[in-house]
């Protein structure tokens, strides 16, 4: 009775070590991390439990997903080649790559010597996404169940992981892809300003970064940038293509592009966060700009930031019937419209940067 309830204890609390490893680790795991992290965060925080010389996840290829074959290994180093004639002798012994495989006596030889081997499939959505393998020497002591129980668990939240962060992956790609799409489609339209949006997406990112924003600001500006003047989509070509000056009528139609642009995007969740930049980017830091004017801090930060790239880059670029200002005269009206027509400190991080406004525009000052 009492060896029985010490074998109950001890497998209790293999069973709980396990439990609070496999939660430790759902804990740690994030979809949108790269599967080198995910894979080595696993290894780091399973190296302790196992005693071996070698623990290495190996990836398989995946057409479809893109996803590349790849090993990751804590502990002694071994030559690829070495661990896929490793996993096939293994699994050729054991006729069977869908099962967890223990190999005690059966051994693999290198010039190192013989080993002893788990090799457990990870699998997800019925499909051998790769292998975790646990390498110890055959001088030492046997691998037993508690290694590859441990290794099982987690190869089974690790498969169910790759695979969401792979539909994960798939969807950023298809998004990255329609917003390319719809900046496409708008330079198709707009011969005149094509390449703006992207000008505007990059220096609305240097001033963002400048100005402190954080990573998903600086990543929602870059996407508010491409995609700041796609209401112009719905701007009829006569106006939106006009050479020279526009009568009263032709500009209050391209001053709709903002809530045009706004109306577009507003029905897809993913870009309801740039949404406040889309509408204000023409708003005017005392009140008269539009479609709403809004006055000073009432604009959006995305949008006060996205107005000055706006601004610069249309000012510095060649069109068809115009060139670009010098810098020069730029930097003069950036100086008279600071705390009037944008955000006092949003100019002031621009000309404070001469290299990125000589990076930005495609003429020289005059007077350099
Ligand atoms: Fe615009």
């Amino acid at each position: 009775m009492a060896d029985e309830m010490e074998r109950l204890t001890e497998a209790l609390s293999i069973k709980f070590e396990e439990l609070s490893l496999i939660h430790q680790l759902s804990e740690q795991l994030k979809l949108d991390e790269d599967p080198a992290t995910l894979c080595d965060c696993l290894l780091n925080e399973l190296a302790p439990c196992i005693t071996a010389n070698t623990l290495l996840i190996d990836i398989e290829r995946d057409e479809e997903s893109g996803v590349r074959s790849r090993m990751f290994s804590t502990g002694q180093l071994h030559s690829p080649d070495f661990i896929r004639h490793a996993i096939e002798c293994v699994e050729h012994y054991h006729n069977d790559s869908h099962q967890a495989v223990m190999v005690n006596n059966h051994v693999v030889v290198d010039e190192s010597g013989p080993w002893r081997f788990i090799v457990v499939p990870i699998h997800g959505q019925n499909q051998l996404l790769g292998r975790m393998i646990a390498i110890r020497e055959y001088k030492s002591e046997e691998f037993g169940t508690v290694e590859a129980d441990l290794m099982k668990s987690t190869s089974m939240m690790l498969g169910v992981h790759l695979v969401n962060q792979r539909q994960f992956m798939a969807l950023q790609h298809m998004f990255e892809g329609m917003i390319g799409s719809l900046a496409s489609a708008l330079d198709a339209k707009d011969t005149y300003t094509s390449g703006h949006s992207t000008r505007v997406a990059d220096l609305s990112v240097e001033l963002a970064t400048r100005l402190g924003f954080d990573e998903d600001g600086v990543a929602r500006i870059r996407m508010a940038g491409i995609l700041h003047d796609i209401g112009k989509i719905g701007v009829q070509d006569s106006v939106l293509c006009k050479p020279g000056r526009l009568t009263e009528d032709e500009f209050e139609q391209i001053k709709q592009h903002p809530v045009l642009g706004y109306e577009i995007l507003k029905g897809i969740r993913p870009f309801r966060k740039i949404l406040p930049a889309v509408r204000h980017h023409h708003e005017s830091w005392d009140g008269t700009g539009y479609p709403d004017g809004l006055v000073g801090t009432n604009i959006p930060r995305d949008a006060q930031v996205l107005a000055v790239a706006d601004a610069f880059d249309a000012m510095t670029s060649d069109r068809p019937y115009r060139s670009g200002m010098p810098l020069d005269k730029v930097v003069a009206i950036f100086q008279g419209g600071r705390g009037q027509q944008w955000a006092a400190d949003v100019v002031d991080v621009l000309l404070s940067c001469p290299e990125v406004m000589h990076a930005y525009s495609k003429r020289e000052p005059t007077d350099s």
